[in-house]
């Protein structure tokens, strides 16, 4: 499968097959992640990956991220997602990707998430699903829970990615095609 081609057909996937996805495939994502452009204020390496494996043990995250979201709700704004019965945070998918954040260089967020794109573009390639999920973000960060999961000091969760073989494939969601404006050079008088 060529880019273009992974690019246009890649879907976030919700329903994942009760099966492991091997580590030397992950780990072949997760090269494909890091070579994400990166300016040089970043330096080499501005993000720790961290991975959590097991579909139970991350419905059991997946709960208590939700009950977080539920019970701190940000002002002015409603998850309302976290109030949805039918609502997984984590999709039964067997592979959890964490792209963290070295905190307090502004610039790293940027960083994380071009590796995030690439790492959802890689996954479709290789014919595995993907689904970007910033639901588990406000609990990731709370307090303890970084410590808890043993996430690098220093670094904090910015893109949760969940990973798996696809149970089912949603239909495309059609992008407007973009206006484009065209900046011609200034014509002479
Ligand atoms: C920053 C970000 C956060 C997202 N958070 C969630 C989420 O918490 N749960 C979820 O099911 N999908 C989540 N998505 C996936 C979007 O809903 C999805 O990309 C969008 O509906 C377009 O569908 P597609 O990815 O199939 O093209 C997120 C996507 C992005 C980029």
């Amino acid at each position: 499968m060529d880019a273009l081609e992974a690019i246009h057909a890649r879907r976030s996937i919700r329903a994942y097959k009760d099966l492991p996805l091997r580590r030397e495939l992950i780990e072949e994502l997760l090269w494909a992640a890091v070579q994400a452009p990166t300016p040089p204020v970043s330096g080499q390496a501005p993000w720790k990956l961290c991975v959590l494996e097991g579909a139970e043990r991350l419905a059991g995250y997946g709960q208590r991220a939700k009950e977080y979201a539920r019970t701190h709700q940000p002002a002015g704004q409603h998850w309302e997602w976290s109030e949805r019965p039918e609502f997984e945070v984590f999709w039964g998918a067997p592979a959890l990707v964490l792209i963290c954040a070295q905190m307090g260089n502004p610039e790293t967020p940027y960083d994380c998430c071009r590796a995030g794109q690439n790492l959802l573009v890689a996954a479709q390639a290789l014919d595995v699903g993907s689904c970007w999920v910033g639901a588990p973000i406000p609990w990731l960060r709370s307090p303890g829970v970084g410590q808890e999961l043993g996430i690098p000091d220093g670094y904090e969760p910015e893109v949760a990615i969940v990973l798996g073989h696809p149970a089912q494939v949603p239909p495309g969601q059609p992008r407007p095609r973009p206006e484009i404006t065209w900046l011609a050079p200034r014509s002479l008088p």
